[in-house]
C-alpha cells in the first residue's frame, strides 16, 4: 500500500484538478460528450483475458482520465499492487498480508513472503481437496450406514457462502459427467430455514455437511452445525423406518457426515471434525476473497477440479495484467477510477451490478460482500476520520427481472445512479437439439439487446427515440446515467476467475486511493458482540429494564408471543 505519512487524496493536488473539473463537466449531458468524440468506444474501452470492458459510458472525457490517472500515482497505486502482490503487510490493521492472489498462482510459481514460498503449500491443499472431491464424485464416500452420499451442503455465511453459491450456479453447466451425481447446497441464515428444508426432504444416511468458516466461531454456521448433527445423530443412532440398516455409533456419524474448512484445525477438531476431513487456509487469506482456496470445495464438487483449475487459471490472468499492464491501460485500475470519479467529483453514491445472464443471479450479491464489506470504511489507514466519501450503496439484481421491478427509479427517479452491465456475448453453442438451440440462442440475443438497450437509454435519455416528438413530463426520461458494461466473450470458468479479480483489484485499487483498508471488518463485531447480550436477555439471563424502550418493547412482544 501508499506509505503511512500519504497525504489523504483530497489534499493531492489532482484531487483539487478533479474538484474543478468536474465543476465544468457535471453540467455536460452524456449525449453531448458522445456527439463530440467519435472515437469514445476505442479511448475507453479495453480487453483482456476473455473480458471487454467498456466504460465509453461514463460521464468523463480524455482530461478526466488523465487527471484519475495522476491521482492514482500520487496516492501510489503502482507501489500498493506491487505490496499486494508480493505479500507485505497490507492488512495493517490484523498486521499480515492479503494473499488470495498466491492461491491462484501456477504450481512453478514461487512467492517468498517473510522467508518462506507458500506456493507449495497452496498446491497441496489444492490436492488435498482433490482427493475429497474424487472420493465423492467416485461414489466412493460412504455415509455411516455405508450408503455412497448423494447431498452435500455447504453450512457457511458471508465469504464462506456468497463466493462458492454465486460460481457454482454461475458454472453449474460445466459439471463434469461421468461423477456419481452429488447435488451441493448452502444453508448461510442463522434462523435455520434454508436448513430446515434440506432436513425435511433429505435422506440423512446419504447426506454430509461442509462446515465452512474462517473463524470456526461464526454462529450463523454452527448454529447451522449443531443443528444438522442432532439431525444426523437423532435418525441414524435409533433403527426407524427411515433408516435400514442397524444403528451406528454417533463418532462414526460425525466422522463420515462433516467435512471442516477453516483457518483453525484446533477448532475443527474440538467441534468433532476428522483430522483427515480437515480442509485448511491461512490467515492472510481473507474471508470475502477466499473462494480460490478450500473454501472452494463446493465449486470444485460442482465443476470439477479441472475447471475449478481454470477458474484460477482465469484470475491469475488478471492478476498478471493489474501487475503489468500499464496504468491506462488496465482494466482493475480503469474500473476503479471510474468508481472515483463518479462517487467523489460528481456525487454519484448508487451503484448498481446488472447482469443479463441468469447464471450469475448472485453476481451483485457476491459483489455486495466484496465492495461494501472491503470499503464501507471512514477511518483512513493511520485511523483519521476520512472528510471524502468511500464506497458507495451497491446493490444489484438479474437485470432483465430488474427492469420489472427497480429500473423505473433508474430512468425517472431523483437518484444519480450508476450500472454495471454485465454480459456474455457467446451462448447456447453447445445445446444438442437444434429446434431449442435456434429458440434459446434467440432468448440470448433478446437478452443482449435488452442489456444494450438499456445503458443506451439510461445514457441518452428521451434522445434514444430517433422521431422524438412532444411528450408530456411524466413520459421523459432525462439520460445521463452512467454505465460500464462488462462483456465476456462466453461465460467459462476461466472467464469467470477473471471477472472476479477484476472486481477484487477494483476494490483494492479504490481503497488505496481512499487510503482506507480493504482487508479488515471490524464494523461487523459491535453488532455480534450486542447480540449475544440480548440473546442472554432473551432466554431470560440478563436484566431487560437497562435496554432502551424500543428494544425492550421488542423482547417484550417476542416473550408474549411464546406465552401463546
Ligand atoms: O462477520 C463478517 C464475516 O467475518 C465475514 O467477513 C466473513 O466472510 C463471514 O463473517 C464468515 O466468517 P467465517 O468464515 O469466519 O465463518
Amino acid at each position: 500500500m501508499a506509505s503511512a505519512s500519504r497525504a489523504t487524496p483530497d489534499k493531492l493536488p489532482a484531487w483539487q484538478t478533479l474538484k474543478q473539473h468536474a465543476e465544468e463537466l457535471k453540467g455536460v449531458h452524456l449525449k453531448t460528450l458522445f456527439g463530440s468524440d467519435q472515437s469514445r468506444w476505442s479511448n475507453f474501452t479495453r480487453q483482456v483475458a476473455g473480458l471487454t470492458l467498456d466504460l465509453s459510458k461514463q460521464r468523463w472525457d480524455d482530461d478526466t482520465l488523465e487527471h484519475l490517472l495522476a491521482l492514482a500515482h500520487d496516492a501510489g497505486v503502482p507501489g500498493a499492487i506491487d505490496s499486494l502482490l508480493s505479500g507485505k503487510r497490507v492488512n495493517v490493521s490484523e498486521n499480515r498480508p492479503a494473499l488470495h492472489t498466491a492461491l491462484r498462482l501456477p504450481a512453478d510459481a514461487t512467492l517468498n513472503v517473510e522467508g518462506e514460498d507458500i506456493v507449495a503449500g497452496v498446491h497441496e491443499s489444492l490436492a488435498q481437496m482433490e482427493r475429497l472431491v474424487c472420493r465423492l464424485h467416485a461414489g466412493q464416500w460412504r455415509g455411516a450406514t455405508g450408503k455412497p452420499i448423494r447431498h452435500v451442503v455447504n453450512l457457511g455465511v458471508g465469504g464462506s457462502d456468497l463466493g462458492p453459491l454465486m460460481v457454482t450456479h454461475a458454472l453449474a453447466d460445466c459439471r463434469p459427467d461421468d461423477i456419481h451425481p452429488v447435488e451441493v447446497h448452502f444453508a448461510s441464515t442463522m434462523d435455520g430455514s434454508q436448513l430446515a428444508d434440506y432436513l425435511s426432504r433429505f435422506n440423512p444416511e446419504t447426506t454430509i455437511f461442509v462446515l465452512s468458516s474462517k473463524s470456526f466461531t461464526t454462529i450463523d454456521t454452527l448454529s447451522n452445525a449443531n443443528t444438522a448433527r442432532d439431525w444426523l445423530l437423532g435418525r441414524l443412532t435409533q433403527q426407524g423406518d427411515f433408516v435400514s440398516t442397524p444403528a451406528v455409533s454417533a463418532e462414526l456419524i460425525v466422522r463420515q457426515h462433516f467435512i471442516g474448512v477453516s483457518a483453525s484445525p484446533q477448532k475443527m477438531s474440538e467441534w468433532g471434525i476428522a483430522p483427515d476431513h480437515q480442509l485448511t487456509f491461512w490467515e492472510w487469506v481473507g474471508g470475502r476473497y477466499s473462494l480460490w482456496g478450500t473454501i472452494g470445495l463446493p465449486i470444485a464438487l460442482v465443476i470439477g477440479m479441472d475447471h475449478f483449475r481454470e477458474l484460477l487459471a482465469g484470475a491469475h490472468a488478471m492478476d498478471r495484467h493489474f501487475r503489468e499492464a500499464p496504468m491506462e491501460d488496465n482494466l482493475p485500475v480503469l474500473l476503479a477510477l471510474a468508481g472515483i470519479w463518479n462517487v467523489n467529483f460528481l456525487d454519484i453514491r448508487a451503484h448498481s451490478i446488472l447482469p443479463y445472464d441468469g447464471r450469475l443471479e448472485y453476481f451483485a450479491a457476491y459483489l455486495e460482500q466484496l465492495e461494501m464489506e472491503s470499503n464501507g470504511k471512514s477511518v483512513t489507514r493511520q485511523g483519521q476520520a476520512v472528510s471524502y466519501s468511500t464506497c458507495p450503496v451497491l446493490w444489484g439484481q438479474l437485470g432483465p427481472n430488474a427492469q420489472h421491478a427497480f429500473y423505473q427509479l433508474l430512468h425517472q427517479g431523483t437518484q444519480p445512479v450508476v450500472c454495471d452491465f454485465i454480459a456474455p456475448l457467446k451462448r447456447y453453442d453447445e445445446v444438442e437439439d437444434p429446434d431449442t438451440r435456434r429458440h434459446l440462442k434467440s432468448q440470448h440475443r433478446l437478452a443482449l439487446a435488452n442489456c444494450f438497450a438499456q445503458s443506451r437509454v439510461l445514457m441518452l435519455g428521451d434522445d434514444a427515440l430517433e422521431d422524438d416528438g412532444p411528450r408530456p413530463e411524466h413520459k421523459r426520461y432525462r439520460g445521463n446515467q452512467p454505465s460500464t458494461t462488462v462483456l465476456l466473450d462466453k461465460l467459462t470458468p476461466h472467464s469467470l476467475g477473471a471477472l472476479i479479480a477484476l472486481y477484487e483489484h477494483k476494490v483494492f485499487v479504490q481503497a488505496v486511493i481512499w487510503d482506507i483498508n480493504p482487508f479488515d471488518q471490524w464494523g461487523v463485531e459491535l453488532g455480534k458482540q450486542i447480540a449475544t447480550d440480548t440473546q442472554a436477555i432473551i432466554d431470560g439471563e440478563g436484566d431487560v429494564s437497562r435496554m432502551d424502550a424500543s428494544s425492550r418493547g421488542l423482547i417484550e412482544a417476542f416473550w408474549a408471543a411464546e406465552q401463546n
